[in-house]
């Protein structure tokens, strides 16, 4: 299979990296996500000729390419806006950012001072970014999702997969030592409807990275052969 070719031209967009929300002017609500997931993907994409957006989360990374445009976001509600603004002209999407999914219901303009001994914060649900994709979603788009999972993995990267109408999930689990956040390693399950899950070893992200964009353009290419056939010829391969 030429993934090169499949992909070159492709518009993507991808996601990287935590969100940060914050509580004060000083303290934020974060996660350990270091970026490397995402921008392994992105590298791999533009070698593959793709023209990728990439809506990066606050990393220590770099990446220039002609073909890369970076949108660097703070918040959930920022990577949002950003991602919407591409909706539309994308033809892939790749969820990899650890977006938080809550948020401080109120961030205070001054720095909050220690008073009482418990200190207590309410919080309210983010925007979720995959899912508002899935929801306006066209046939010719797809859209790939992470789970970052620490118990029932497969059930709940099936779960994902539906709720958030992805056409893939890349199942990373925390209960993989050396896998995940901050590692240049990480170990993938990728989950996809009617395929038996597919595992691979740990290995350095950017070669997890290429094992999840060769499945991305099997899919890619099969789909535009099942699109490009006539009705009757499309209904006898199910028979
Ligand atoms: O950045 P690294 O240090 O390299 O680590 C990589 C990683 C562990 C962050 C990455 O491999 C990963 O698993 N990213 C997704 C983490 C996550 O938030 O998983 P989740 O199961 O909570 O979310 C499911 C999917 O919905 C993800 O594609 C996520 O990007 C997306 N999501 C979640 C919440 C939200 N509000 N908006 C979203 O788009």
């Amino acid at each position: 299979m030429h993934t090169k070719g499949i992909l070159s031209g492709k518009k993507v967009l991808i996601t990287a990296g935590p969100t940060q929300e914050a509580l004060d002017p000083v303290r934020f609500i974060s996660n350990h996500s270091s970026g490397k997931m995402g921008y392994s993907l992105a590298k791999v994409l533009l070698n593959y000729g793709a023209h990728v957006t990439l809506v990066s989360g606050p990393v220590h990374l770099k990446l220039a390419h002609p073909a890369l445009r970076i949108y660097d976001v703070v918040s959930a509600r920022e990577m949002l806006a950003a991602c919407q603004a591409q909706f539309d002209e994308t033809d892939i999407a790749v969820f990899a950012a650890a977006v938080a999914d809550y948020r401080p219901e109120t961030v205070a303009t001054t720095k909050i001072k220690k008073r009482s001994d418990i200190f207590q914060i309410r919080m309210v649900r983010n925007p979720d970014i995959a899912s508002e994709f899935g929801r306006i979603k066209l046939p010719h788009q797809y859209s790939v999702g992470f789970a970052l999972e620490t118990n029932d993995e497969l059930e709940h990267a099936r779960e994902k997969l539906v709720k958030k109408n992805l056409d893939m999930v890349v199942l990373n689990s925390l209960n993989d030592p050396g896998a995940c956040f901050a590692s240049a390693n990480n170990k993938i399950t990728l989950v996809r409807p009617g395929v038996s899950p597919q595992s691979f070893p740990l290995k350095d992200k950017r070669l997890v990275a290429m094992d999840i964009i060769e499945a991305i353009a099997a899919d890619w290419a099969n789909q535009a052969k099942l699109s490009s056939q006539s009705p009757l010829e499309y209904e006898n391969m199910y028979r």
